[in-house]
């Protein structure tokens, strides 16, 4: 028996967001815009990594479980069509802690902290020596995922690679134990959008420090998110010319306006001088408003019928389940522990 998922579409697709706060405009260029497109061409499933997400969470829960329906109605107001793509919650899939389990065995400490995604982040969590198991291993419960279905592509940030190459080093473990393929190895699909800033311009953005714009954001949110941009700190006067490079208003003039060549003009005027930072934030803000303003409608009246959203995630979830299940049977007959 193979467990190759049968599909007449090219690739079998997984992504998966740590459910610990709603998603903002970053999600919406690198990853959610690309997953709508994704959906139509191939097989999708979209997790909502509520156990990953408590790997760092375990003291403050309700940051987890308190946006794991927000999480969804952002899938749904940006065009994720759950009859084109399967929505599922790890918390309800009990068969990928236990591909973990088994995973578990092959693969050391030392491998773990050498990830470099993990030891970046305890160094910024300041874990220190007291880093949960769970947040150590996490690698191992997102090669579960990946595997479970056995996906193929998975479209990630580049933040991500490492947790790939650790899956497919599983995955050749597997095999090899296996003397034959029984999972496949993943390919990452790299967002050709590059990453978005934080409005303040520097590298992260975080929700706590209040420098990202939400989907659900409201008007006067985005108003005051755009008002306080960092531009260039040496653009002091209007007619003086202004730097383009790391100037925020710019970045996301470029992601997010329909008409290019209009931004192109607009940033040769401002590079030349004669163009305030007043006018480039308030083009930015219509721009904004105008792209915010369905989606925020939408997400709210997704809210507002909660039973809707968990019955999506039920569903993704049951469906879900039933293809991890196929996969962890051959995982366990490798280790011949398919006893009855
Ligand atoms: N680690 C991913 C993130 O932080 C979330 C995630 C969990 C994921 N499981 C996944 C991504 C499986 C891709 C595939 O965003």
């Amino acid at each position: 028996m193979s467990t190759k998922i049968q599909s007449d579409k090219p690739e079998v697709i997984l992504t998966g967001d740590r459910a610990t706060g709603p998603l903002h405009l970053g999600h919406y260029v690198g990853s959610l815009k690309p997953r709508v497109a994704l959906q139509s061409v191939h097989e999708q499933t979209i997790l909502v990594a509520d156990m990953q997400g408590l790997t760092d969470n375990a003291h403050n829960p309700s940051k987890v479980s308190s946006n794991i329906l927000n999480v969804v109605a952002d899938y749904l107001a940006v065009g994720i069509d759950p009859s084109k793509t399967t929505i599922c919650l790890q918390s309800q899939i009990p068969t990928l802690a236990e591909l973990t389990m088994y995973y578990s065995n092959l693969v050391t400490i030392a491998r773990l902290e050498r990830n470099p995604t993990v030891k970046s982040e305890i160094q910024s969590k300041g874990f220190e020596r007291s880093i949960p198991a769970g947040f150590l291993t996490y690698p191992i419960s997102q090669a579960a995922d990946i595997t479970a279905f056995n996906a193929t592509l998975i479209p990630v940030g580049d933040d991500q690679l490492p947790m790939l190459e650790q899956t497919n080093e599983i995955v050749r473990k597997i095999n090899s134990l296996a003397g034959e393929t029984i999972l496949n190895e993943c390919k990452p699909l790299l967002s050709r959008a590059s990453r978005l800033p934080s409005t303040d311009g520097k590298n992260k953005m975080s929700k706590t420090m209040g420098n990202t714009i939400n989907l659900g954001a409201t008007e006067k949110e985005i108003r005051a998110a755009v008002k306080s941009m960092y531009t260039d700190p040496n653009h002091l006067r209007v007619e003086d010319p202004g730097k383009i490079e790391g100037n925020v208003v710019f970045t996301y003039l470029d992601a997010f306006h329909p008409d290019e060549a209009y931004v192109s003009d607009l940033k040769e005027h401002y590079q030349r001088g004669g163009l305030g930072d007043g006018t480039t934030k308030k083009i930015l803000e219509e721009c904004l408003q105008e792209l915010l303003a369905p989606i925020r409608k939408q997400r709210a009246e997704y809210l507002n019928d909660k039973e809707q959203l968990l019955d999506i995630l039920r569903k993704g979830s049951e469906v879900s389940r039933a293809k991890a299940e196929r996969v962890l049977h051959e995982v366990k007959g490798v280790f011949g522990l398919n006893l009855f």
